[in-house]
């Protein structure tokens, strides 16, 4: 066995995006195209000496092929060790955590999200720090900038080793720790939640079910809420990963979660319903007949944080990503500790949990988690969920409308359009960015622009500074319009529309959404132009 360096030539588009390099399966095929990162990679980061890796990924087709391609580069860059997820699988959260317990450089995690997979579908990868957040932008930076420079990468010769039982193997003399990829992740979460409570609910006769979409977080929810809490056998459906997810679109929303909705809105729904994504970092939370919004979870987490005893010491600050609501301000307020408002993706709360000034994070976009990982966490969410149901009693519903009493109800619904024509979607933008200076003052259905401007974000941590990061228009009574470009689709272009408006009095927090909402709709609409730019008459997907 020996060490090959292999002739490349640079391979354009390699920059990865909100969330790693995603790209449709068949990109991911050509020769040289993943090694070619991976180089990328390896060659940012620097010495490989003595160092640890952490491997796995969602399970998505092309999984098991890119974990050998990875594990023979590994061991040609000289690491001391891999520590691989059994069956190359390992969530993102659970990398996460691998990566922070075990003291390695980073981890490599193989999953486009919440992306279709199979052969059609889509596949991706991204790196993360030894902190197990996302790389920071300037990582990923040159990452790409590498990538256009690269000449030849290195790769062991080594056979392909199996990756489906455990214990330690060797590619090329380099370790390969073949590790069950829930106990850590598992262990962790016992530490955070109260789970002699959570046993006592399900105890109780407590029902709940969960969707994995035949996605990764099936064998994590299958061993912690039916092994570990007792949930009864089959509260977990769809729990075996699949490599193209049985043909569900792992993306837990009330469209692509049709099963779990239907059953949670049928005669005898269980009490308390979730979903997750792809690679397990998204979660969404429904009681019966009842869809919390992401945005509501993280205030409602927020408030009653001291249930679970990961966070009864209180909270140092709160941070979402501009487009989530508000209702967590509101929280933060009460509880007199700051709230963060960032752009859009995870990454940009890594400086605030690594410098202790933010415990919970959230995101519109169904992502939910806290310091306990850098990276949000389904699961964890729901486990949280748990905490709160089992201490507090009630049902979701319960719980939801006596926050928003308290705290007032932020309506939030997010419309997308999808796969639009790209230049038109930036020709919306960019005429919207005109349009900026005269909107302050102008009354439109019933409301007053307040202020108007494109966001821009100076990490109070490291002073990095963010652009362009999404049109907001603030009306005076409060309300919002945003718009911004997706930057994690792979076809075409997405424009997502995001919509809030508060209601303070309690009497008015049960209308239906859209139809609280219709009058800033309309008023997103006509601003932006959207028909006009997009030829679309309504969204593709309402969240
Ligand atoms: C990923 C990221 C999130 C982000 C979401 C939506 O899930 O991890 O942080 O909020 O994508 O991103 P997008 O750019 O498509 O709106
Ligand atoms: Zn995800």
């Amino acid at each position: 066995m020996a060490i090959q360096t292999v002739a490349t030539s640079p391979i354009p588009g390699q920059r990865p995006g909100t969330s790693g390099l995603r790209k449709k399966v068949s990109a991911f095929q050509q020769p040289h195209y993943l090694e070619n990162f991976v180089q990328g990679v390896f060659d940012t980061l620097g010495a490989a000496a003595g160092q640890t890796l952490v491997l796995g990924g969602d399970g998505r087709y092309h999984n098991r092929a890119a974990i050998q391609v990875i594990l023979k580069m590994a061991a040609a860059h000289g690491f001391a060790r891999v520590l691989l997820g059994q069956g190359g699988i390992l969530s993102t959260p659970a990398a996460s955590c691998v990566i922070r317990k075990h003291g390695a450089l980073g981890g490599i995690i193989l999953s486009a999200s919440h992306n279709p997979g199979g052969p059609e579908g889509d596949f991706g990868i991204k790196y993360n720090g030894a902190n197990g957040g996302p790389a920071p932008e300037a990582l990923t930076e040159a990452i790409y900038q590498r990538t256009l420079a690269l000449a030849e990468y290195r790769i062991s010769d080594a056979p392909d080793i199996d990756i489906d039982s455990r214990g330690t193997r060797t590619v090329d003399a380099m370790p390969v720790e073949v590790i069950d990829p829930v106990a850590d992740y598992a262990q962790l979460m016992e530490q955070l939640f109260d789970f002699a409570a959570i046993r006592r609910l399900f105890a109780g006769g407590f029902t709940m079910c969960f969707d994995a979409m035949h996605a990764v977080s099936g064998p994590y929810a299958r061993a912690i809420l039916e092994g570990m809490l007792g949930a009864p056998a089959g509260s977990v459906i769809n729990g075996q990963p699949l490599e193209d997810f049985g043909g569900l679109h792992p993306d837990p929303n009330p469209v692509n979660a049709e099963q779990l909705i239907a059953l949670m809105a049928a005669p005898g729904a269980p009490g308390f319903g979730a979903a997750s994504d792809g690679d397990a970092d998204r979660n969404m939370i429904v009681g019966r007949s009842f869809e919390v919004a992401p945005s509501d979870s993280l205030a409602v987490l927020a408030a009653n944080a001291g249930v679970a005893p990961g966070y009864a010491g209180g909270l140092a600050g709160i941070a979402r990503s501009m487009p989530t609501s508000r209702a967590a301000d509101r929280v933060a307020d009460a509880l007199g500790i700051p709230c963060y408002e960032t752009p859009t993706g995870w990454k940009y709360f890594g400086t605030l949990l690594d410098a202790g000034k933010a415990t919970l994070c959230g995101e519109e976009s169904y992502g939910t988690g806290s310091n306990h990982i850098r990276e949000k966490d389904g699961l964890w969410a729901v486990l949280f969920w748990l905490n709160l149901l089992a201490v507090r009693g009630g049902s979701v519903r319960d719980i939801v409308s006596a926050h928003w009493q308290r705290f007032g109800r932020h309506y939030y619904s997010r419309h997308d359009y999808e796969a639009i024509d790209p230049d038109a979607a930036r020709r919306l933008m960019q005429d919207l960015r005109i349009k900026l200076a005269n909107l302050p003052g102008q009354n439109m259905n019933h409301y007053q622009v307040q202020s108007a401007d494109d966001f821009e974000y100076t990490d109070p941590v490291d002073g990095s500074h963010a652009s362009q990061q999404g049109i907001r228009i603030m009306m005076t009574d409060g309300s919002r319009i945003v718009y911004r470009l997706s930057g994690t689709g792979t076809e075409g272009a997405t424009l997502r529309v995001y919509l809030e408006r508060y209601e303070a009095d309690p009497a008015q927090h049960h209308i239906p959404t859209q139809q609280a909402l219709a009058g800033l709709i309309a008023i997103a609409d006509s601003v932006a132009s959207i028909a006009m730019h997009t030829g679309r008459s309504n969204p593709t997907v309402i969240t």
